[in-house]
């Protein structure tokens, strides 16, 4: 165990001064109080989020800075309220409805939050989707939750199956010209037309905010739906872990295809008020470096892929850069290596501050503070108002040191509300006496910090995002060469994960690299660039139950030297 601690950031005062004290006495009841609907229980995320700030001392505060390599644009509070307005509008004329599934599938833009606000004010449930997806990804999602509405670009729009969609009604484009077929709108002409006065929707806390589909080691991706109470979580954590102050200019990277990228990307900074950076394109370090700089960000929000690609890129890209600015840096999705915790200490001066939480929990749960000694490789600590713990499978708590499932005492502001349709799956993340089952496996130590151990299941954590080698089969299968497929995640010091495939062919087909770089570019077309596995190994048979599940855990016996353990269930 590391004995080493980084010392605490004591030059300014932070929302959490003193974490032991307020962990004792906190409720949540207290976070209620600052929204306006703690008296008549009616809410709306959006509204809190947005128009609360424009109708009060911060209508022409800079609440979005946009930019991307072809575009730059910058939105207040105020221009956010209306434009989210016109957008419910839009909804409403069209006619949606209150729980109707609007799902956003575009590259990031100032449009993709407008249309995510407008679509939260008139009650609806957003599902935001990540750009890479391809047809596959797109259909199983809109089918899965029988959503009415897609807002896309028409360069995305061959990748939405509309006509096997019965339930698809409407097609919202951003961008493009000419005339539309039926069911078909351009975002920019409905806009123009919509007016900036909307009734807003109340809705109750315990109705549906947004809809994340995430992947499990089997089946199809799931559709985790979390609910406008959330925002008691978003807005805290917002204190406490970004600790967010009103002149801060906040960065989270995450796009919000991911939860990351709507829990800390829209709701956290926007319900505290606060200037939110968002860089569209991909990742490069010189380009993050710029937006830095640029946008002078104070708090910086990323993943330990991406400072281990940065720790790549040198020291020497970093100080070619004012960072001076950042004060505040987090890190979120994958075990945060004490490596780069060290490295970030030589290149910015500052402390990484991993936290964790997954996209079911729908906030974070544990994390290091500004206030609170920091030891580099651990989690941290959970939040006030969160009881966090090592269980075993019946959910018993288990001793300081001592390894097993990270559980949450079932009951936190954002813990999702539900497995869209499929009710046994949702309950089977809880024990009998009231756990949540994380997945992951981990350790506390005597003080109370977490350590990571690594996931229970099969879930591949690939640069940062979550994939489901059930999927990655399922698509494999799918190419005429494929007979069978084992999908792994193979540790990688950069993205965390890589995906490996183990693939046997079918009748007819010899390995070659070709038939590699083929079959990688299926997966890549079909499923979604990040989804592919990098590397590809052909094999006559693959390990296999008696009952015919291919053994993942063989596969990456095998890929990583290990005891293969316990074969009995195995067929000959
Ligand atoms: C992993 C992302 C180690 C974990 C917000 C979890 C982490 C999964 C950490 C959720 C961390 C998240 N250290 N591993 N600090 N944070 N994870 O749903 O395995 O995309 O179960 O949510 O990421 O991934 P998801």
């Amino acid at each position: 165990m590391s004995a080493e601690v980084l010392a605490p950031d004591t030059t300014r005062k932070h929302h959490l001064q003193n974490y032991e004290e307020t962990y004792r006495h906190f409720d949540w009841k207290e976070v209620e109080k600052n929204f306006s609907w703690y008296e008549t229980g009616k809410v709306n995320a959006a509204y809190e989020a947005i128009d609360r700030h424009a109708e009060g001392n911060r209508r022409d505060k800079v609440a979005l800075f946009y930019s991307d390599a072809n575009r730059e644009e910058q939105l207040t509070f105020g221009e956010l309220k209306d434009l989210s307005n016109q957008f419910g509008n839009v909804l409403r004329k069209i006619g949606v409805e209150k729980g109707d599934r609007v799902f956003i599938f575009m590259p990031r833009s100032p449009e993709l939050y407008v249309s995510l606000l407008g679509t939260v004010k008139i009650g609806a449930i957003v599902g935001p989707l990540f750009e890479a997806f391809m047809e596959g990804a797109v259909r199983d999602r809109l089918e899965d939750s029988g959503a009415s509405t897609i807002v896309t670009t028409p360069e995305l729009l061959d990748r939405v199956p509309v006509d096997d969609l019965p339930l698809l009604e409407h097609v919202i484009l951003v961008g493009g010209e000419g005339e539309l077929p039926d069911g078909y709108y351009r975002y920019e002409d409905e806009m123009k037309r919509a007016s900036t006065e909307l009734e807003i929707e109340w809705v109750d806390r315990e109705d549906g905010l947004i809809l994340h589909y995430t992947s499990g080691s089997t089946g199809k991706p799931k559709g985790v739906l979390h609910v406008h109470n959330a925002m008691i979580q978003h807005l805290q954590t917002g204190k406490w872990v970004l600790d967010l102050q009103e002149d801060d200019i906040y960065w989270c990277t995450a796009d919000p295809g991911w939860v990351t990228g709507t829990s800390y990307g829209v709701w956290a900074p926007w319900l505290n008020g606060v200037t939110n950076v968002i860089r569209g394109g991909r990742f490069d370090p010189d380009d993050w470096y710029a937006t830095l700089e640029k946008y002078k960000v104070t708090v910086w929000y990323s993943a330990p892929t991406a400072f281990r690609m940065l720790m790549g890129a040198g020291e020497a890209v970093a100080k070619k850069y004012d960072l001076s600015s950042v004060r505040h840096i987090l890190s979120v999705g994958e075990p945060l290596n004490p490596e780069v915790v060290r490295w970030g200490m030589k290149a910015y001066n500052r402390r990484i501050h991993d936290n964790w939480w997954m996209t079911e929990t729908g906030g974070i749960l544990i994390s290091n503070y500004p206030s609170m000694p920091l030891k580099p490789g651990s989690m941290g600590r959970p939040i006030p108002g969160v009881v966090a713990s090592i269980v075993d499978d019946e959910g018993n708590e288990l001793p300081p040191n001592e390894m097993g499932n990270l559980a949450i005492r079932k009951g936190w502001p954002s813990m999702m509300r539900a497995i869209w349709n499929r009710e046994e799956k949702y309950k089977s993340y809880f024990t009998d006496n009231g756990w949540y089952i994380s997945g992951d496996s981990a350790y506390r130590d005597e003080e109370g910090y977490f350590w990571f151990q690594g996931r229970v299941d099969d879930v591949i954590m690939t640069s940062g995002e979550r994939v489901g080698p059930f999927e990655v089969e399922s698509k494999l299968v799918e190419h005429p060469a494929v007979a069978e497929a084992g999908v792994i995640g193979k540790p990688d010091p950069v993205r965390g994960e890589i995906i490996k495939a183990f693939v046997s062919l079918r009748e007819g087909y010899e390995p070659s690299d070709e038939l590699k770089g083929e079959i990688r570019q299926f997966v890549k077309t079909k499923l979604a660039a990040h989804a592919a596995p990098r590397e590809i190994e052909f094999k006559d048979k693959l390990p296999k139950t008696r009952s015919g599940k291919i053994m993942r855990r063989v596969l990456k016996a095998w890929e990583l030297d290990l005891p293969t353990g316990d074969l009995s269930t195995m067929e000959d």
